[in-house]
């Protein structure tokens, strides 16, 4: 008899175990294992790569073969494999895979396979685990190499900014249903406006790359997310060397750097300040020896081309492109202040036309009517929320701090807070 098994098998437990011992006495178990992709579609990426994942299938008792699942849905890989039965816990008999599990019912059904249905294992569960890693944690190397995996799985990489490790933990945490799927964040920006801001500082490469660097190592402390950093210019070539070696020991992913030169202004201001784009071939030496510097192949260094920020065609942009990748950029990152993602989406479909495949990376700040799916179709690989959070907080602060001005006292302001009580159970450990 065939008996077929759809797992995602990331952390193993006593449950899976259960599923397979039951499937191992109905025949001979193929476990179909959900590709990373399939994962990534519908929740946060495995911790194990499928390989890793196979591995550990393939030398469970009872389990004859292992084969790819390339969707949340059974059925190309049931028509493939006819099996006699199908087992899976009866969890999914309602919630998201409810329709997951007609589907498997009325396909097997037209060679008379079974669906199995154990009762569910209570007392641990997946979710739990979830929690319990995110406590012990991340080594650099593997939260280093998750944003070359987030990149290769999903469709877009969404990243929020963080400051601080509180900001960090929101990154980190925030997570929201729809249609069953839930929703998170990927990856950390550590941008300079905020972490500037954040400090009292203008953003203009005032706070110094070992402050930076601190601020890194805050988040890095509460946070398993990958992180992608925000260069500034890079500084001169040969301090960028030493940045770079700096953010890959501890684990950060990406650095961008911007093709400006002089004083940085926030390129939000446009042509309202005097700032300067740097020449092609300046910048190119930048990347160049930004590149070579890194100890590892895992690093990733994106050009931040300035071009619509200075009002340039978007030509201007596309030969920029081109000449940063040729000096071995990893990835762009286009950005404007135009409140229309005209200019962007131009930039995307001529970039794809030239043959360019490394990333591109879009920062939806002013034009931030767009979509995630309009910024997918037109092929943007990574998405920077890049300062909500922190101009989420200080209104939010300004206004309790005038309203204990006004009152004389914060019991008004009392309901706008989150309670003591709240505040204290936020963080493990404070009791
Ligand atoms: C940042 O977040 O610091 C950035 C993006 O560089 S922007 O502020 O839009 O220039
Ligand atoms: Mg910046």
């Amino acid at each position: 008899m065939k008996v077929y098994v759809g797992m995602s098998a990331d952390l193993v437990h006593p449950g899976h175990m259960n599923i397979l011992n039951i499937a191992a006495s109905y025949g001979d178990v193929t476990v179909g294992l959900l590709t990373d992709k399939a994962i990534a579609g519908y929740k946060r990426l495995p911790f194990m790569t499928y390989d890793q994942r196979e591995m550990v299938i393939k030398n469970i008792k009872g389990v004859c073969e292992v084969i790819p699942q390339h969707t949340l849905d059974y059925v190309e890989n049931l028509e493939k494999v006819r099996p006699d039965y199908v087992v899976h816990g009866d969890d999914w008999k309602t919630g998201p895979q409810k329709q997951t599990r007609e589907r498997v019912i009325s396909t097997i059904s037209q060679w008379g396979g079974k669906l199995i249905e154990p009762a569910y294992t209570e007392g641990i569960s997946s979710t739990q685990l979830n929690g319990m890693l995110k406590e012990i944690g991340v080594s650099p190397v593997t939260r280093q190499q998750r944003l070359k995996r987030l990149l290769e799985n999903k469709k877009i990489v969404r990243t929020l900014e963080a400051h601080s490790g509180l900001s960090g933990l929101i990154v980190e945490n925030a997570s929201v249903k729809k249609d069953g799927r839930s929703v998170e964040f990927d990856a950390i920006w550590e941008s300079s406006l905020t972490d500037s801001t954040m400090k009292g500082k203008p953003d203009i490469e005032a706070v110094d790359t070992t402050s930076r660097l601190q601020t890194i190592n805050e988040i890095f402390e509460v946070t398993t997310k990958p992180m992608i950093y925000d260069g500034d210019t890079g500084g001169k070539p040969e301090h960028l060397a030493f940045t770079v070696r700096s953010l890959e020991r501890l684990g950060v992913s990406a650095i961008v750097i911007e093709d400006k030169v002089g004083l940085k202004k926030n390129s939000l201001f446009g042509t309202e300040v005097e700032q300067y784009q740097a020449s092609i071939e300046d910048f190119c030496h930048k990347i160049e020896t930004g590149k070579k510097s890194q100890v590892g192949n895992d690093f990733m260094i994106f050009a931040r081309i300035e071009s619509l920020i200075f009002n340039k065609p978007v030509d201007d942009a596309l030969e920029r492109a081109a000449a940063y990748l040729d000096a071995g950029a990893d990835g762009v990152m286009i950005h404007t202040k135009n409140k229309s993602e005209k200019d962007i989406l131009e930039f995307c479909r001529r970039y794809q036309d030239a043959g360019h495949t490394a990333p591109i990376i879009a920062v939806p700040s002013s034009y931030n009517k767009v979509y995630e799916e309009q910024l997918i179709e037109a092929g943007v690989k990574i998405v920077i929320y890049a300062n909500h959070l922190l101009r989420a907080a200080y209104p939010a602060m300004m206004e309790v701090a005038k309203e204990i001005l006004r009152n004389e006292r914060s019991y008004e302001c009392n309901d706008t807070c989150m309670s003591i009580k709240e505040i204290l159970e936020l963080i493990p450990g404070t009791k």
